[in-house]
């Protein structure tokens, strides 16, 4: 018996962490996983609840979300976003920069931490690393900016993509504060000649969005930002991984010891071509839906590592937004943080992958990745007590109207998923039980910059970096 009293034991579930389940209590105390260990050797807790048959999971790190505020919260806000992800089993989640105004200087990041202070999860916030922030990057580093987010291609808020030029330089900045650069790598100029030359041609089926983005706009956008990163030594993280084909250049990065990782999300598992029919424009996203041999190749890129986590690309729009007869008015993107638990915990119980690999790709990477590993992202001693306890067995059906984000249209409305998170704490608090939003958890979730350890990457050709060359001297000065 230990000498303290536990603020919580939970008793009786299975512990699963990405290369192992066992059956094993968990105490917990101030916040912090205090004990693990044989059931019935726990110290005496001021609250006891029983999770047998059930799993007890670290809660899913979703390092890919849009929130909206500022300036579009008639999608979604803080308040709304972060409800959906204690819902979802989600205990921390990074959000982007493409709201209105986007997050590019300090200023705009502070504004966003004073949004974000409704979250009822833990989060990261993105700086934005465009043509014209070269200037603010390193404030936002001093503010607070947890990782950034490069557009190679536009989407959502047609923030303009940044030149070779601008992202090079860019890298060389960050590089020295080791944070993680992560990319939506579709290169602009594939897409706007293809979608022009589509519209012109009067094409504007759903199927037509996935004419529009070949995988050759992720293969170049994946090829050049990985030769971007071993040039200055940034790491970088490959958004909403699509295609098989962008698998090879990713694969090659890794193997030239590039600090490179990749992402997929559930839509790209789950949904292909064959799916634009029935769908609709609903299923707009960037990048596309593509063919049932892209998901395979992703299936098994996820089982070997090759993809490292899973995230959602939460994008939450209006039924009006999403509903449109011409495809190029439709908004692109879902929202996701509250469907990818029970979507993924679905394929466990299908036997596409088992509950370790979901572990590793939900919270184990995604804490490394970008910082947060050995204070989140597992079930262990002294680990912050950030948990999911899923009942593997219970059914539900997705249905909009449930869903607690304010833009619900999802192309996955009407599925029936198999394990569901039933409840989710944060730091030791619950904030959903028994599958009911806890409301005056409102505002418990905080920036994890206290616990992120991002070193120094270790910067490649840095005596070339733009900083680093002398300014002239003489006549030729300026
Ligand atoms: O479809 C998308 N929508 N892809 C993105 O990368 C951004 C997102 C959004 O913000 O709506
Ligand atoms: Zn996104």
């Amino acid at each position: 018996m230990q000498d303290f009293t536990a603020d919580l034991v939970l008793r009786g579930g299975t512990v699963v962490s990405g290369n192992a389940s066992f059956a094993a209590d968990v105490a917990i105390k101030d916040g912090l996983i205090a004990a693990v260990g044989a059931p019935g050797s726990m110290p005496p807790a001021r609250e006891s609840l029983d999770v047998t048959g059930q799993w007890v999971l670290p809660g899913a790190i979703d390092v890919h979300v849009h929130f909206r505020e500022p300036g579009y919260t008639h999608k979604e806000d803080w308040e709304t976003g972060s409800a959906a992800a204690a819902m979802g089993g989600t205990t921390t989640v990074f959000e982007m920069p493409n709201t209105d105004p986007p997050t590019r200087s300090a200023a705009e990041l502070r504004a966003k931490q004073e949004a974000a202070r409704k979250s009822y999860v833990d989060f990261g916030l993105y700086g934005l690393l465009a043509e014209d922030n070269l200037e603010e990057l390193e404030g936002l580093v001093a503010a607070g900016a947890n990782a950034f987010k490069c557009f190679m291609g536009n989407t959502f808020g047609n923030l303009p993509s940044p030149s070779t030029g601008a992202m090079l330089e860019g890298f060389e900045i960050l590089a020295k504060h080791g944070l993680r650069i992560s990319l939506h790598a579709e290169e602009y100029s594939i897409m706007a000649n293809r979608t022009r030359r589509l519209a012109e041609a009067g094409r504007n089926d759903p199927l037509d969005h996935l004419k529009a983005r070949p995988a050759i706009v992720a293969v170049e956008a994946v090829g050049r930002a990985a030769a971007l990163a071993e040039w200055t030594g940034a790491r970088v993280h490959v958004l909403h991984i699509s295609s098989a084909a962008e698998l090879r250049p990713l694969a090659e990065a890794k193997a030239r010891g590039v600090d490179i990782t990749g992402e997929t999300c559930p839509c790209y598992l789950l949904l292909d071509s064959r799916d634009y029919g029935r769908v609709g424009s609903v299923i707009r996203v960037n990048p596309p839906v593509r063919e049932a041999s892209d998901s395979e190749a992703i299936w098994h890129a996820i089982r070997s590592g090759l993809v490292d986590m899973i995230a959602t690309d939460h994008a939450p729009h209006t039924p009006e937004e999403k509903r449109q007869d011409v495809i190029w008015r439709a908004d692109c993107g879902f929202p996701g943080v509250e469907t990818q638990m029970p979507l993924m915990l679905s394929q466990v119980a299908a036997g596409r992958i088992t509950i370790e690999d979901y572990v590793r790709m939900s919270a184990e990477a995604p804490a490394r990745a970008f910082g947060l590993w050995p204070a989140k992202g597992r079930i262990a001693p002294g680990a912050q007590a950030d948990i999911a306890v899923v009942d593997p067995q219970r059914r539900e059906v997705i249905r909009a109207e449930r869903l607690h984000s304010r833009g619900k249209i999802t192309p996955f409305e009407g599925v029936e998923v198999t394990g569901v998170p039933v409840h989710t704490l944060v730091r030791g608090r619950f904030v959903q039980r028994d599958r009911k939003l806890v409301a005056d958890a409102k505002g418990w979730g905080r920036q994890v910059t206290d616990i992120q350890r991002m070193p120094p990457a270790k910067p490649q050709n840095a005596d070339l970096a733009i900083n680093a060359l002398a300014p002239r001297r003489g006549k030729d000065a300026a």
